[in-house]
């Protein structure tokens, strides 16, 4: 409190305060509160009214309960339920696929899968020979030859030797395949929306339940196609013009989005941003309703001085052209195939915490939400640094900014704040003081550009952040609430956040290979990459739902061990795999798993 009190500068809020204080210690001591909630939410903040969360925890329990409903128990209905949702027949392989899902106890649900379907349509437009031609092209990449996996490479790369790992333990049951592995961080494929919609068309247009009679159930080997002599596929991977990377993605968005409204102003850098009204429509109350419309940047055009990717990412080699290219994350208008992260396969505990390690009881955490980490995100240069995600949220988590901004019309240097008023927060001090008390976040490293690892400062970083100790992730899980952020991509923490004690709070403009299997608000927070809602959800939990807190917490962690392990990423995979197979397949329109229906 002592600390919140240098942020106020006026004599007469300081007296306003201590009288605040007295009345406020005087209720503190009343035992029927229970000792989880601060004084601060009895200065009128009243935490037992109705909230805009209620209504969104109980339609996300409404969705898991009908998703877990559409379970498959049996190999038949599993493939009854494929033919339902994709229109084919299931790849060869899908018997022995089900089999090695149920050996590992996996819920079986159909929608789990929609990523691969989402990702690898588009390929059916191509021509086998040309995407094998196309995967053959690209130097790093792993390859299976008459079930022996193999790593090819230009030279030693980051993460390969995970992603290997995870292709080699399913090689028994995976036919001849060439799959071109993205190495960077950043992601490379943008093909403009009108040929993928032309892609999706033809698609569906030669989509075809063959005859069970005709079907095929061999995968070709590509032992003789390896001989064969081919020109090399250029993939034309280039840098951005002007305009950007934003310029370079936003072909990929749909016609009509604001993403590609041209009549609407180009974004002026000169001043901080702080387009938030877009968010407000979209939103329920403020909050989160729709978290897969309110991550896409597509209908978020002000993303583009609101997140280092598009301001300047450390790298950018991106190809307007569809070709094979697998990787870990990918933004909505990129072409990518996502796998499980190769940060996830790993057993790293840099990005996991340990496999083993996932915190303690939450009774026994810190009630603070905590994050640390370095200041990521791209380049994040003077003057520019002031639109990148990581920035943002620490300076509208520190209380000496959020107290300043007050006094200035609600602006930070690269923040605005919410109308408190819309969040049912006062405007007292209250905000300031729920960040000194129950918020503990700070940049390890500020990555200045130019980049010394050595250094850690930064001359025009250094007035705004302070350098804070690095964590260790398994001492972050004693605390209670975990925000997690974009840095350059997506968030490798993620999934070791998940299946700990504590309760994330996400926020990302980024899509992976789980988000099908993950409910916003069942089995963790959604947040905005404004991050305008964290307030309100702060003092949401802290008023005096620390039950509701600690419920998604260990409901997210259980859910996790379930549908998050590295079992589930195996079965992925391999499911992906034989997709994958099929579409680079000469007979693909004829492949095809059918025991299920001769049997009968
Ligand atoms: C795969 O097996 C085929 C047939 O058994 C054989 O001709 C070929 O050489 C093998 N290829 C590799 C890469 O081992
Ligand atoms: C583009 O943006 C302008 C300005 O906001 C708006 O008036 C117009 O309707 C938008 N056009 C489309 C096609 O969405
Ligand atoms: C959420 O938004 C997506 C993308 O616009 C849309 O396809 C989906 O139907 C929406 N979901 C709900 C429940 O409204
Ligand atoms: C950010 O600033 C850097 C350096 O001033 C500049 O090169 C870059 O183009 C800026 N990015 C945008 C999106 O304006
Ligand atoms: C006050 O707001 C302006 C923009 O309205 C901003 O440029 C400036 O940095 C803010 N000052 C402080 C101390 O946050
Ligand atoms: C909080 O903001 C103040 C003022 O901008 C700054 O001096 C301080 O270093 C910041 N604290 C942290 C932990 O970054």
């Amino acid at each position: 409190m002592l600390h919140m009190m240098t942020t106020l500068n006026s004599r007469a809020g300081r007296v306003a305060l201590l009288a605040v204080f007295s009345i406020l210690t005087l209720i503190w001591i009343l035992p029927r509160h229970g000792a989880s909630v601060s004084p601060i939410f009895y200065a009128g903040n009243d935490y037992k009214s109705s909230h805009p969360i209620d209504a969104l925890i109980d339609t996300a329990e409404t969705d898991l309960h009908e998703l877990l409903g559409t379970q498959a128990h049996d190999l038949q209905t599993a493939a009854d339920q494929y033919r339902a949702r994709r229109g084919r027949h299931p790849p060869p392989g899908f018997g022995e696929w089900y089999e090695f899902a149920k050996s590992k106890d996996s819920l079986i649900i159909e929608e789990f899968f929609d990523q691969i379907y989402h990702d690898l349509t588009p390929y059916w437009a191509i021509e086998p020979k040309e995407l094998r031609r196309q995967a053959r092209s690209i130097p790093t990449r792993i390859t299976v030859r008459n079930k022996t996996t193999i790593l090819k490479t230009d030279e030693p790369r980051n993460w390969m030797d995970s992603w290997f790992d995870l292709v080699a333990r399913l090689e028994d049951g995976l036919p001849d395949l060439d799959m071109p592995i993205n190495v960077m961080d950043e992601t490379r494929l943008v093909v403009p929306w009108e040929e993928i919609n032309d892609y999706v068309q033809k698609e569906q247009a030669n989509r075809v339940m063959t005859k069970p009679s005709g079907v095929v159930h061999e995968y070709m080997s590509l032992t003789e196609w390896d001989q064969e002599d081919m020109e090399p596929y250029d993939p034309g991977f280039a840098v951005p013009g002007e305009g950007g990377y934003w310029g370079m993605a936003r072909v990929g968005c749909p016609p009509r989005s604001p993403a590609r409204n041209i009549t609407l102003p180009m974004v002026d850098f000169s001043t901080p941003p702080w387009e938030y009204d877009n968010f407000e429509r979209m939103s329920y109350h403020g909050y989160v309703s729709n978290y897969t419309l309110a991550k896409d940047p597509c209908v978020r055009p002000e993303m583009q001085v609101l997140h280092g990717t598009f301001l300047e990412p450390i790298s950018v080699s991106t190809s307007h052209n569809l070709m094979p290219l697998f990787g870990g994350s990918k933004l909505p208008m990129n072409n990518e195939i996502l796998l499980p992260p190769a940060m996830y396969w790993a057993q790293n505990d840099h990005y996991s915490g340990g496999e083993k390690e996932h915190g303690g009881v939450w009774e026994s955490k810190t009630t603070k939400a905590l994050w640390r980490g370095a200041a990521t995100g791209g380049r994040a240069r003077e003057p520019n640094w002031t639109g990148f995600q990581r920035h943002r949220f620490m300076s509208m988590t520190n209380a000496t900014s959020v107290a300043q901004a007050e006094k200035n019309q609600s602006h930070g240097i690269n923040f605005r704040l919410p109308n408190y008023a819309d969040y049912k927060l006062k405007d007292d001090g209250f905000v300031p003081q729920l960040l000194s008390e129950y918020t503990d976040t700070g940049f390890n490293h500020l990555v200045c550009t130019p980049y010394n690892e050595a250094d850690p400062t930064c001359p025009y970083l250094d007035p705004y952040f302070e350098v804070a100790p690095g964590m260790p992730m398994k001492e972050m899980y004693n605390f209670k609430y975990l925000p997690d952020l974009d840095g350059n991509s997506f968030s490798g923490r993620y999934r070791g956040f998940m299946l700990s004690t504590s309760l994330p709070i996400k926020a990302t403009i980024y899509n992976e290979w789980h988000d099908s299997r993950l409910i916003p608000w069942v089995h963790f927070v959604p947040m905005d990459t404004t991050y305008i809602d964290f307030y309100g959800i702060l003092a949401y939990f802290l008023g005096g739902r620390d039950k509701t807190a600690r419920k998604i917490a260990l409901a997210g962690k259980a859910w996790g061990e379930k549908v998050l392990r590295r079992e589930d990423m195996e079965i992925y995979t391999y499911r992906l795999l034989l997709e994958y197979a099929r579409i680079c397949d000469d007979r693909r329109e004829f492949l095809g798993y059918v025991d299920d229906l001769n049997m009968s």
